[in-house]
């Protein structure tokens, strides 16, 4: 017997970047996400008495760097099944991994799915949620689709470091075209980057007190659809993340020469020819651009044009992490 999840990554409009707790993985900033519906994590769980440890193929190669993290959150859930069991999983992305698109938030809430449905667990979606969130701060949101808000704790039962539906895709279909300038691994992980930047940045303070008002700015403007105020608050709130990234020491730089010629596009586009699209950008290189559905073939074309970008990658919103059939390839 073996379960098999499907989880799109999500992307942040606003960010999380900095851990309360590093044990419980709790975020320091609430966040707002949009859930993809083109890229995709698989994942294929099967529990088996016969091993010794967990055993993670990602790809189609093992990879013990990537198991103990997998373990460590599978372990949560082998706790509330009541078992010691191993597993063997199997998991791979229809997209560049580890390169600052959200494959850990994919990988994570496909995960815990699986794992779930395998251990006959039978978990809401908010429990799945915070265990997704100890894998992975942002898996916690690719339960859900569409829109998606995570606030940062508050209860001292720590309770509410869970992600929400706050609007269905359907509700407001914005479109998003991915420009990938680089496919290989970032050096520095998003864990050890926020550390880094909770204990040596100056503009950390400034960030984790600005983060509840851009959460509520930009939750209105999505209630709203009002694409020009989610426009503002959003690169705003992705250049304040940079900013904290940039100067934290030694300094975390994400970005290449070819991100910064695609902002600088994005910005043009929307400046000069007043085509409705921002830009947003996470622990990579890659650019991000969310745009209204009439805009995509514009900014898709813009950003293929400029040298040092690889691939452009198209999606609309899409759903929550969900099992699929045994019969779908993985
Ligand atoms: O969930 P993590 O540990 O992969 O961190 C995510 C960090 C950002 O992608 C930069 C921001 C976010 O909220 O997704």
């Amino acid at each position: 017997m073996a379960a098999i999840a499907q989880a799109q990554p999500n992307i942040a409009l606003i960010k999380y970047w900095g851990k309360r707790d590093t044990k419980l993985n709790l975020p320091a900033t609430g966040s707002l996400s949009i859930t993809l519906a083109a890229l995709w994590t698989r994942t294929r769980v099967e529990f088996d008495e016969s091993l010794r440890h967990d055993e993670l193929r990602l790809n189609g190669s093992q990879d013990p760097a990537a198991r103990a993290r997998t373990s460590a959150c599978l372990d949560l859930l082998r706790r509330l099944a009541g078992t010691t069991t191993r597993a063997r999983i199997d998991s791979c992305n229809n997209f560049p991994t580890a390169a600052g698109l959200a494959s850990s938030a994919s990988g994570f809430a496909a995960l815990v799915v699986a794992a779930d449905a395998e251990l006959g667990l039978a978990l809401d979606r908010r429990t799945l949620s915070a265990l997704a969130r100890h894998g992975s701060g942002s898996a916690a949101r690719s339960l859900f689709g569409g829109f998606v808000s995570m606030a940062a704790d508050h209860r001292a039962d720590r309770e509410d470091a869970v992600a929400e539906p706050l609007l269905d895709a359907a509700e407001w279909p914005l479109a998003v075209v991915v420009a990938v300038t680089s496919h290989t691994r970032k050096s520095v992980g998003s864990g050890a980057g926020m550390e880094r930047s909770r204990h040596t940045s100056p503009f950390y303070p400034a960030w984790v007190s600005g983060a509840a008002a851009d959460l509520t700015a930009a939750c209105a403007a999505v209630q709203t659809r009002d694409f020009a105020a989610l426009t503002a608050v959003s690169e705003h709130n992705c250049l304040k993340m940079h900013a904290v990234m940039q100067s934290s020491q030694p300094p975390l730089l994400y970005w290449s020469g070819t991100t910064l010629d695609c902002l600088q596009c994005l910005r043009a586009l929307r400046e000069r020819e007043g085509v409705e699209v921002f830009f947003t950008s996470d622990a990579g290189a890659q650019v991000k651009a969310v745009c209204l559905p009439g805009a995509v073939t514009r900014v898709a074309a813009a950003l293929a044009d400029i040298p040092g970008v690889e691939q452009v990658l198209i999606s609309g919103l899409g759903e929550g992490a969900q099992l699929v059939n045994d019969g779908e390839a993985i």
